[in-house]
């Protein structure tokens, strides 16, 4: 290992307990020198015994002044400075400790970053670049040619990327960041100038309106992956007047509309931890106007939030890390790692002990790590686990019976995970459409519903009207119509000669737990049946007892013409789906026409027939059935402020946040915290389908952390 890698190490490994304050005593860039008395009054407002009482080992490194004597011109005193802190911070560095750097105004970056690069930089090999996530109102990127006031507050950014005044991107030898490391979140004030450069470099922007249409998170999270990516390290900047004023008033140049302070707190955490953060620099605070210290005490909060990272977190941060480094992104992942699970509850790697809400999207509805499944599971690992469908095994025949009994239908295909259950459903209509009803080919048409969600594949994606399901994904495959979900003469007007089927979930999971009004899937059969459409029910969240019926479809009375199950069919342990039809349509299919080859395997027969025994002989569909209403009753007897609706049926519920107050997202983090694990929808809903097994004493226990986490979100919110 060389020595810079050697010294990355050190100062990961010690970061939490080892962090050095610089504060900067100058806001020479700045029009008011308020900021300059800034590291003073954070120190005052308590900063180093909050950072102590989370077991940090903080130093206090020290002031970086102007020159005595006060007579040199900003330009000369901010140069001055920034030599020195670049100095400060890579020596901090080479020390393995984290350089925190308290501004001050922004024109300080130029040194706390260039120290950085510097000590970043080995002395032969490769460079090893710098990524910086820049948090700011504004876009500090203009050059002496483009800046209207001439301050070199506006100009740290440009000066960072090798632009600009000369003798400040000349400071530390000239080190520079690389523009695609950087990105900017929560701008909304600039000048054509500085937009102009940043757009030429390639730097990328995260407006303020961007912020506000996908949710701070999701923003910083692409952020970081941008400042992670190809680099050493990176490094975190954040001017206090990327808040909204409301918020934090204190700061030099305040612009409305701005991030709100807790929802940054918030997102911070996914900061907390990170391994490769490598420094903080918090800018621009001005005491004077802060007189109940409500920025203070903001300014503080994200400090602590940044660097809390208990020694028992570290192995957990490189384990978040290592999925980051080496995992595509295309889940949000909440920062908890799990080890173990029992029933109801799931444990974490610090053996804390949370209660599952989630059961994984209703797989898990049989607790996890049921005894009964893992026996079964164990056994048949030992015996025979796939031989492919080209042969029959011992287990499959007895699960295909029990599913057609249990969902009416004749005949059943097997497949692995739900998805590929809905696709051979697509596909078997499709051909009965052509082979029985008639429809010229290449005709046939699907319909399905909006706000549906049947998986993710191609063609199922061209089913939905969720935009980002889609975009980017094309060409999609044609042949499919869109209803609203719950009007069925909406469905009846859309059918026509060519309609094959109508696919529809009897209750939307995904689309936010919408439940439909009385007696809609019953209309939809008596449609279906008089236009000679195939109705096809999407039971894999909604079937197996979860919403207190086996399927959901019987709440209706309705047998439909096929249906398609899957996650708890696999206990839980293994995917493990199926699509089941009447006769005629399961006949369409002729050998070579659809197979996969772990589909029907023995292993995943042998658990899914335990799980279907289990299913009955411990009445979860009647549990569902008595506790969804007991659950709801308690989370509507809330009356809570931030609730607009509770709705769901047996155990799956949805409770639909104000958004206009609340984040159902930020929601989810903070139960999690308190050890509920769920999953919003679309930031609307929160979404409860815990394990079937759960107790009365146990949905009260979760009752009062969800009440009491939504006071807190009430508190925090600002008033309508
Ligand atoms: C109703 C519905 N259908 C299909 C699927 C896709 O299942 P899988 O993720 O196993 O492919 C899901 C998954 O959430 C679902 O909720």
């Amino acid at each position: 290992m060389n020595q810079v890698a050697a010294m990355l190490q050190v100062a990961k490994a010690q970061r939490a307990n080892a962090v050095d304050i610089v504060g900067v005593a100058s806001g020479a860039g700045a029009p008011l020198p308020h900021s300059a008395i800034a590291p003073d009054a954070l120190i005052a407002h308590g900063l180093m015994p909050r950072l102590q009482s989370l077991g940090i080992d903080v130093t206090w490194h020290g002031y970086v002044r102007p020159e005595a004597g006060g007579a040199q011109d900003p330009l000369t005193q901010v140069q001055s400075i920034s030599e020195q802190l670049a100095e400060r911070t890579q020596s901090i560095m080479a020390r393995g400790r984290f350089p925190l750097v308290l501004g001050g105004d922004h024109s300080c970056a130029i040194g706390t970053w260039k120290g950085i690069i510097r000590a970043l930089a080995p002395a032969t090999g490769p460079q090893r670049p710098l990524g910086l996530v820049w948090i700011d109102a504004h876009m500090d990127a203009h050059t002496p040619a483009t800046s209207v006031t001439g301050r070199i507050h506006g100009m740290p950014l440009a000066c960072l990327l090798g632009h600009g005044e000369e003798r400040l991107t000349a400071v530390a030898g000239g080190a520079r960041l690389l523009p695609q490391h950087v990105c900017l979140i929560g701008v909304r004030s600039f000048e054509s100038g500085e937009a102009q450069l940043l757009r030429r470099l390639g730097v990328r922007v995260f407006f303020m309106e961007e912020v506000m249409q996908r949710g701070l998170d999701a923003v910083l999270r692409d952020a970081i992956a941008i400042a992670r990516n190809g680099t050493a390290a990176w490094g975190l900047s954040i001017d206090l007047d990327a808040i909204d004023p409301l918020d934090a008033p204190a700061v030099a140049t305040p612009v409305a509309a701005g991030i709100r302070a807790t929802e940054l707190v918030a997102s911070l955490t996914q900061a907390a931890c990170d391994p490769l953060l490598a420094a903080l620099e918090l800018v621009e605070y001005t005491p004077p106007q802060d007189p109940q210290a409500a920025t203070a005490e903001i300014a503080v909060d994200l400090i602590a939030t940044v660097l809390d990272c208990p020694s028992e977190r570290r192995a957990t941060a490189r384990l978040i890390g290592q999925e980051y480094r080496y995992g595509a992104h295309h889940y949000e992942v909440l920062p908890v790692v799990f080890v173990r699970g029992r029933g109801v509850h799931l444990w974490d790697d610090q053996g804390r002990r949370y209660l599952d809400m989630l059961s994984a999207y209703s797989a898990v509805s049989h607790g996890h790590c049921h005894p009964r499944l893992t026996r079964v599971l164990a056994r048949q690992a030992r015996r025979l686990t796939l031989t492919s469908r080209v042969f029959h095994n011992e287990h499959l025949p007895r699960l295909l019976r029990r599913i057609c009994e249990i969902t009416g239908q004749d005949r059943a295909l097997p497949v692995n995970t739900g998805l590929e259950a809905v696709e051979a459903a697509l596909k078997t209509v499709r051909k009965w459409a052509y082979t029985v009803k008639g429809v010229p080919p290449e005709q046939a048409e699907i319909i399905a519903c909006a706000g549906n969600f049947h998986g993710r594949s191609i063609a199922i994606v061209s089913m939905s009207s969720e935009p980002q399901y889609r975009d980017g994904f094309g060409p999609l495959t044609p042949g499919f119509k869109s209803v609203p979900f719950g009007d069925a003469q909406a469905l009846e007007r859309a059918i026509t000669p060519h309609t094959a089927a109508f696919l529809v979930e009897p209750i939307q999971g995904e689309g936010g737990i919408n439940v439909a009004p009385p007696g809609y899937l019953a209309q939809c059969r008596e449609i279906c049946s008089r236009h000679n459409v195939l109705l096809i029910t999407d039971e894999v969240q909604t079937g197996l007892g979860r919403t207190g019926r086996m399927l959901a479809s019987e709440h209706d009375g309705v047998r439909p013409d096929g249906v398609i199950l899957g996650k708890a069919l696999g206990g839980g342990m293994l995917p493990v789906s199926a699509f089941a039809g009447r006769r005629d349509l399961m006949a369409v299919l002729q050998p070579g026409d659809h197979g996969s080859t772990f589909g029907g395997n023995p292993l995943g027969a042998a658990v899914a027939l335990e799980a279907l025994a289990i299913l009955e002989e411990e009445r979860l569909p009647q549990r569902a059935a008595e506790l969804g209403p007991y659950f709801m009753d308690r989370l509507r007897a809330m009356n809570h402020p931030l609730v607009r609706e509770v709705r769901g049926r047996g155990l799956l519920i949805g409770v639909e946040i104000d958004v206009s107050r609340a984040s159902a997202r930020h929601a989810c983090r903070k139960l999690l915290e308190c050890g509920i694990v769920t999953k919003d929808t679309h930031r609307r809903v929160l979404r409860f389908a815990p394990p079937l097994i759960i107790t009365r004493r146990q949905i009260d226990q979760a009752v009062a952390v969800i009440r009491a986490v939504l006071d807190l979100l009430h508190e925090q919110s600002r008033p309508a």
